[in-house]
């Protein structure tokens, strides 16, 4: 329903693996697998310093590159961060904010997030914002609540032009590299729970145009399920982009939509 309004997006997250001299090799095996998608927009995140070979050898698979994390500052005296002006300047197209795991081990709250959003904004990145529960607040019925929260914290302040190139990943905290996937119908009922605070926020017609994606052990074997979900447009991969061949049948599980 209404997903010709929006992209299809499958985003590998590569966390802290890899070096830039397996890139390459990794394009290439990914090139054995499958070939330029037709049917969704393909992203691999990778720690800042792998970024311009992302974007070298992507290219031929039109892989565009996306960053991690990016400061909040414009630029200055901020030992160890990267700005949204040195991710575009690294060639980054996307990059994701409020990872989960920014939010346990380096303290990021939803201000800092919404800050980190504005700036990708301002620079023509696309910010994928995450939210998510924990398993104590799904046990506690408080999930929407909380990932409503969210979703309205990040977005605070962000005009309806710019909120159309966001993109919303929900990742359940208890599902992320723990092998656990949310149902389908798990991930279906908060994904169209988003769309519908933006639609709230901003109205019918922009909120059909956000690409929401689901991440949380997102692999071959059940990335068709997930997206075949009316309001799950794509995926956010973590482990699963680490082997080419299982990330090359995730994004060609698009096109079973
Ligand atoms: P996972 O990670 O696919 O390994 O669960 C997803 C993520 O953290 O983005």
């Amino acid at each position: 329903m209404n997903k010709r309004y929006r992209k299809t997006i499958i985003a590998g997250n590569w966390k802290m693996n890899m070096l830039s001299s397996e890139v390459k090799p990794f394009i290439e095996q990914l090139k054995e697998n499958m070939t330029k998608s037709k049917t969704c927009d393909v992203v691999l995140c990778t720690p800042a310093v792998m970024i311009p070979a992302m974007v070298k050898a992507g290219k031929e698979l039109k892989i565009a590159a996306g960053g991690q994390d990016v400061s909040k500052f414009e630029k200055g005296a901020y030992t160890g961060e990267i700005s949204a002006a040195q991710l575009l300047d690294a060639g980054a197209k996307y990059c994701i904010v409020g990872h989960s795991e920014r939010r346990q081990y380096h303290g990021e709250d939803d201000m800092l997030i919404n800050a980190k959003a504005k700036v990708l904004l301002e620079k023509g990145i696309c910010p994928i914002i995450c939210v998510g529960e924990s398993l104590e607040q799904r046990e506690m019925d408080l999930t929407m609540e909380y990932v409503a929260y969210q979703v309205k914290a990040a977005l605070n302040g962000i005009d309806a032009s710019q909120v159309r190139r966001c993109v919303i990943a929900y990742e359940p905290i208890w599902a992320i590299g723990t092998g656990k996937t949310a149902t389908a119908e798990q991930a279906e009922e908060v994904c169209e729970g988003i769309r519908a605070v933006i639609r709230r926020i901003y109205g019918a017609r922009v909120a059909r145009t956000v690409s929401i994606l689901y991440g949380g052990s997102m692999n071959a074997k059940n990335a068709a399920e997930l997206l075949a979900q009316p309001d799950i447009d794509g995926g956010l991969i973590g482990g699963a982009s680490l082997k080419p061949a299982d990330f090359a049948t995730i994004v060609k599980a698009t096109a079973e939509e």
